[in-house]
């Protein structure tokens, strides 16, 4: 099929990528001319493993161009995906700025054009958006307005959008859910198909979700530690029940990244509107607020203070395999010691130049060993492999003292110790 795809960012490049790997013919389209032009010389924008090569493989096939406008190749197009950001507002409901002048767009140019196509809204967006849509395009009969939510995670993304564990799709119409399997026809996963409406919120439950299992086991890993017990353990034997499952059970510094923070106000503030009160959500808001101050609260209590000790935080961006620092917890524990007076260094593999413009204060360098030179206590925000195998006869001898908080539970604590350390985890010592 002809494919469209709106804003090439984080979902809509993986999204257009992975459909030209599935044999569509896709045009990648975005307002900023500078990145449409970086893209057609198969520069990739983003971070993100094996996703420039498979670009340029679908560009050289031919089955992936960028363009700046609807006017040229998309018009042909039988799907148009909206992929643009929907940022936090001021009150935290999403912003959808970008996607109702996406759509003024879409009416502009296809109105006069009268082809079945779809609509279909890939941005995370609150419920009923999609019907706010159809309604703007009410008198484009043949456009139909369907939602196709992504659930696609960093550092993997381009897997996941290629292998999807589901698709979900929200449409109104027989001639809407017919374009899509089209669209979906090489896919292997299962499809729920079902209403505009319950799609969107599909999206945000899932998310909610998972931020809620996040917090619960951070919570937990907080009585884990005065009692002395092993939150890996505990998820580990909880797990193992098939109606818990295994995921998204690790306890640590808390949760970040470009959605659980801003989907679960975003599904607050939904609740709010519609009168109703999301209340074990906001306590999972809550829990990955304070986990931060927790972990200093911990490091500050091994330490006997904070003043003037030196910190090295391993790991900056908001999980390993990315660039994005977008609400990283690494960031509110490197202000917070800071602000208690620690001398400050820090290591990632990607992330140091934009972490430098935030702190400034804070000594950056590319060699991990350097940046545990003469430190008090050694902090694992982000479980980068390169920061969590690390030769520990050096790193005991370049510390001043040899003392590790592992934030993520992923350094081996056994180990660590029969080296001389002094180990505390999240929820485990
Ligand atoms: C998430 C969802 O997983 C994805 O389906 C959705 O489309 C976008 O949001 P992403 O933000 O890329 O994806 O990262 P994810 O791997 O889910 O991790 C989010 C945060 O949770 C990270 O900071 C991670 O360190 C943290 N996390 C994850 C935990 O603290 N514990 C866990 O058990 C899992």
């Amino acid at each position: 099929m002809n494919v469209a795809v709106i804003g090439t960012g984080y979902v809509g490049l993986n999204t257009a990528v992975s459909l030209a790997l599935h044999g569509h013919r896709v045009v990648g389209i975005d307002v900023d001319e500078e990145k449409v032009k970086q893209l057609k010389q198969r520069h990739c924008p983003i971070y993100e493993p094996g996703l420039e090569e498979a670009m340029r493989s679908v560009m050289d096939q031919g089955n992936l161009h960028f363009d700046h406008t609807l006017n040229g190749e998309a018009k042909e197009a039988d799907i148009l995906f909206i992929c643009v950001g929907t940022p936090e507002s001021a009150d935290g409901s999403a912003d959808l700025g970008y996607l109702f002048a996406v759509v003024e767009d879409v009416r502009a140019v296809y109105a006069s054009n009268p082809v079945r196509r779809g609509v279909v809204i890939k941005s995370t967006v609150p419920v009923g958006t999609g019907d706010r849509v159809a309604e703007l395009l009410g008198d484009c009969k043949e456009l139909h307005v369907i939602s196709n939510p992504e659930f696609l995670r960093e550092g993997s993304a381009l897997q996941d959008a290629l292998n999807p564990s589901r698709i979900v799709i929200g449409a109104e119409s027989a001639a809407a859910f017919s374009l899509m399997d089209e669209l979906y026809e090489g896919y292997s996963c299962p499809m729920v198909k079902t209403t505009r409406r319950t799609a969107e919120l599909i999206k945000y439950a899932s998310n909610a979700f998972l931020a809620t299992r996040i917090s619960f086991m951070n919570e937990l890993a907080r009585l884990s530690t005065v009692l002395g017990t092993d939150i890996e353990t505990v998820a580990r034997g909880m797990g193992l029940d098939s109606r818990i499952g295994p995921e998204f059970l690790r306890a640590g510094i808390g949760y970040g990244g470009s959605c659980f923070p801003k989907d679960t106000i975003a599904l607050l503030q939904v609740g709010k509107r519609n009168g109703v009160k999301l209340s074990i959500l906001e306590q999972v808001r809550e829990v990955n607020r304070t986990q931060p101050e927790w972990c200093v609260q911990l490091i500050r209590e091994q330490l006997g203070g904070l003043h003037g000790k030196r910190v090295a935080v391993l790991g900056l961006s908001f999980k390993p395999d990315t660039d994005d620092i977008r609400e990283s917890r690494s960031l509110p524990i490197i202000k917070q010691l800071l602000h208690e007076g620690a001398i400050v260094s820090a290591y990632d593999p990607i992330s140091m130049e934009t972490v430098a413009k935030l702190y400034p204060q804070v000594s950056y360098a590319d060699d991990i060993y350097a940046t545990l030179t003469g430190a008090d206590a050694a902090l694992l925000a982000t479980e980068w492999k390169q920061c969590v195998n690390l030769d520990w006869q050096k790193a005991k001898a370049v510390m001043a003292k040899p003392v590790l908080f592992d934030g993520r539970n992923a350094w081996p604590s056994e180990l660590v110790k029969q080296y001389g350390f002094a180990y505390q985890g999240v929820g485990r010592s």
